[in-house]
């Protein structure tokens, strides 16, 4: 069997390596898929809640994988046995040449954890370990966070790296990736270069919630290697004032009224001070794609919910449109509903699209960028920067009584005026 011949051989072959000329011979002689048992992905931090946490790796040999963990790193660990999942998997250099390969996923939560803690981690099997790593739970009670929104890191991992690296740079919380990590998921070889690799060294420490895109695939990969144990793609989470929803919408079958339903019941049940959504394919945009997913029952459903932002990607370039004004407003429906905010973030490393800036952005731009928040109780700053760290767009908001400051809602826009643009100018 593949898994034990690899194992054997990893033994020789580590053998081998207190030899120096053995070595060398080895190294000469040995077929390329016959080296030491080692982590080829992660540790990646999926998920941390206030309580639990969850943690992905993957090897190239089959076998128990074991997660230590502790508060303190001069004490003893606590620890969790991992059993792998096998994933098979073919690289098709031409033809002829198609070589199969096996790795072994490890997926496990981390249970019982206490609330604003720093833990530290690393992962061992048989015959390798991984550095430590540490991340934080959510806080019980806290008034402030700052996170990442970004998206469509695809196909250029030197950009998605230098994104990353200004990523890293800030001291966030977590990041929203709004999907379109690879050029084709359903090729696994791709997923390490393009996804896994720029985001080392953020990825152990910060969790990533991602809203999937198209260019995830539809054979499993994704779910296989992103999705927790137990949980789905449509998820939400709560960090202090903030309350979170990532929602796939390029699932096959996928019924866009259901999902918005589905969408709205979670944040109509949510007291958060603020409410963000992320799904892929955009409901307002103008260039790149021109999307307009769940368009038009979408404005009034997210708006009566009470959303605030809305970031999705797919479209390469940066877009932040005006607040929209509340459908039933402009019917003289008294309960007026949300000034909701669309934001199309995509330009984690992907190529370009063309965007041109109309009367309905306040800014809109073919870049590569992040969108940096920061919210303090019912202040919310973002800065949205570029590859090199500068800021292009910046924008502060204050709540009172629920409702954004009056001189940012005077500047709304009609969902419909929006709307009727893209429709005359879509090419
Ligand atoms: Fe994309
Ligand atoms: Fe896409």
């Amino acid at each position: 069997m593949y898994t034990n011949k690899t194992r054997k051989n990893s033994l020789v072959y580590r053998s081998l390596l207190t030899s120096p000329i053995l070595l060398l011979v080895s190294l000469v002689i040995l077929p390329p898929d016959i080296c030491l048992a080692r982590i080829t992905k992660g540790p990646f931090l999926l998920h941390a809640y206030q309580n639990r946490a969850a943690v992905m790796w993957e090897t190239n040999t089959q076998g128990t994988g074991k997660l230590l963990y502790c508060t303190n790193i001069k004490e003893k660990p606590n620890h969790i046995v991992t059993e792998p999942q096998p994933l098979q998997y073919e690289i098709r250099y031409d033809p002829n040449n198609i070589v199969k390969k096996t790795v072994f996923i490890h997926k496990t939560w981390l249970e019982n954890l206490q609330p604003g803690q720093s833990y530290f981690y690393r992962i061992i099997d048989s015959e390798s370990k991984s550095d430590f790593y540490s991340f934080r739970t959510v806080p019980a009670d806290t008034n402030e966070v700052t996170f990442v929104v970004y998206g469509d890191s695809r196909t250029h991992p030197e950009t998605h790296r230098k994104i990353v690296e200004q990523i890293a740079k800030r001291n966030i919380d977590f990041i929203v990736h709004t999907g379109d990590l690879v050029t084709d998921g359903d090729h696994y070889d791709q997923w390490g270069p393009q996804f896994f690799e720029p985001l080392k060294g953020l990825s152990e420490s910060v969790p990533v919630y991602i809203a999937k895109g198209n260019h995830e695939g539809y054979n499993g990969n994704f779910e296989k290697l992103l999705t927790p144990p137990g949980e789905k793609n449509n998820f939400a989470f709560d960090y202090g004032p903030l309350h979170y929803f990532c929602a796939d919408n390029i699932a096959k079958g996928l019924n866009p009224k259901e999902l918005l339903e589905q969408i709205a019941s979670d944040i109509r049940n949510s007291k958060a001070q603020w409410k963000f959504i992320s799904y892929h394919i955009p409901s307002l945009n103008l260039g790149g794609h021109w999307s307009n997913w769940g368009s038009p029952e979408v404005f009034s459903v997210f708006a009566d919910a009470g959303v605030d932002f809305v970031i999705t990607g797919h479209s390469h370039q940066y877009e932040r449109f005006r607040p929209l004004v509340p459908p039933r407003l402009l019917v003289a429906d008294k309960r007026g509903g949300s000034f909701v905010t669309y934001i199309t973030s995509g330009g984690g490393g992907a190529p370009l699209h063309d965007v041109k800036p109309t009367v309905y952005h306040t800014q809109a731009k073919k870049i590569h960028h992040f969108c940096l928040f920061h919210i303090k109780a019912n202040k919310l700053t973002m800065d949205t920067i570029d590859i090199n760290g500068d800021v292009f767009d910046h924008l502060e908001v204050t709540k009172i009584d629920g409702k954004l400051n009056r001189e940012y809602l005077e500047t709304a826009v009609p969902a419909e005026a929006v709307r009727s643009h893209r429709d005359l100018h879509k090419p």
